[in-house]
């Protein structure tokens, strides 16, 4: 079966035929350490946030049939999808990105043992904030947290060109495992200078907003995909945005947000096959160039 038909007819088949049919999503080392992680995740999900089960199950299903991973999980996300991995027995196989509340050192202790039972691990895989400042002022707590075996990894996530500065000088100063940041065709800013930073530096990068939350597919909306998209096993304008962005050695995991498994799958099947090479992705920027 092809993976266009699979799209078409992800809500109404089990998990275990999406899986059975596909390659799984790739993985990449994150910088440091011998563990992987799938190219292709899921952001903070609407279905998550206001624990519509029913589809965010669906979701989940997508993301482990096809073998992925990471989700973004903020506020109450942390626990509707700490509650379906513990259901599915599946918490040792996603990777969670998690915001706590930056406290005292003792509150956030308990805040993260808290989230942690929510989510069935001894430890939270990923802790970050959207709080530069604060992240910074408060990276002894931070780091208090990884020491007490509470956290895994730590770091900031925060979209904006505005704030490369503040989260390169983070890298720079070596208090960041991960960073998640805006980047794609359409906000291609990050490949000056933050990208190969952090590929010098060995920080893992997440890559938010790869559709500028949507916008994007307003701008490709009814346009023909290009023939040479195949030429890079790219079979839909959103794997056209997410293969752009992964062709990007320094990234780690794109973040999608969706309600839709079947946009779900779409996406992580940008996870397979060949990634555009220099000239191609030059050639992708022209193609959105003429649709600015
Ligand atoms: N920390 C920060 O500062 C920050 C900021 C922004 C984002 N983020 C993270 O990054 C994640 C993603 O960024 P984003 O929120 O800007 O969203 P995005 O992934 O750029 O875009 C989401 C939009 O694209 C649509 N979509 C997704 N896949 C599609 C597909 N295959 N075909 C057609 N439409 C599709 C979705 O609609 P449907 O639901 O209909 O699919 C939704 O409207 C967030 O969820 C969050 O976890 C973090």
């Amino acid at each position: 079966m092809r993976y266009s038909g699979a799209a078409a007819l992800a809500a109404a088949l089990p998990p275990s035929v999406l899986a059975s049919h596909h390659e799984r999503v790739a993985s990449r080392l994150i910088p440091g350490t011998n563990e992987t992680l799938p190219i292709v995740g899921l952001g903070n999900s609407v279905s998550f946030r206001d624990e519509d089960l029913s589809i965010a199950s669906k979701l989940i299903d997508v993301l482990l049939g096809q073998g992925g991973s990471y989700i973004d999980v903020g506020g109450v996300s942390r626990f509707s999808v700490g509650q379906l991995a513990r259901e599915k027995g599946a918490t040792d196989k996603l990777f969670l990105g998690n915001y706590l509340d930056p406290n005292d050192e003792q509150a956030m202790h308990e805040e993260a043992r808290t989230v942690a039972r929510g989510q069935g691990k001894d430890a939270l895989d990923l802790v970050h904030t959207r709080d530069l400042q604060g992240y910074r002022a408060q990276i002894g707590q931070y780091r208090a947290l990884k020491a007490a075996g509470l956290v895994r990894y730590i770091g900031v996530a925060r979209s904006g060109q505005r704030n490369f500065d503040a989260i390169m000088k983070l890298i720079d100063d070596g208090l960041v495992d991960f960073v998640q940041i805006n980047y794609s065709m359409l906000e291609p800013k990050a490949a000056d200078r933050l990208l190969p930073l952090a590929r010098d530096q060995g920080v893992a990068v997440n890559i938010s907003r790869p559709f500028i939350n949507g916008r994007y597919f307003g701008m490709v909306s009814g346009q023909v995909l290009p023939d040479w998209a195949a030429e890079f096993d790219c079979e839909s304008w959103a794997q056209f945005s997410l293969k752009f962005i992964l062709a990007h050695p320094a990234v780690n995991c794109v973040l999608t947000e969706t309600a839709n498994p079947a946009h779900a799958l779409d996406n992580l099947g940008a996870g397979h096959g060949r990634l555009p090479d220099a000239a191609t992705r030059q050639r992708m920027l022209n193609v959105m160039q003429n649709l600015v």
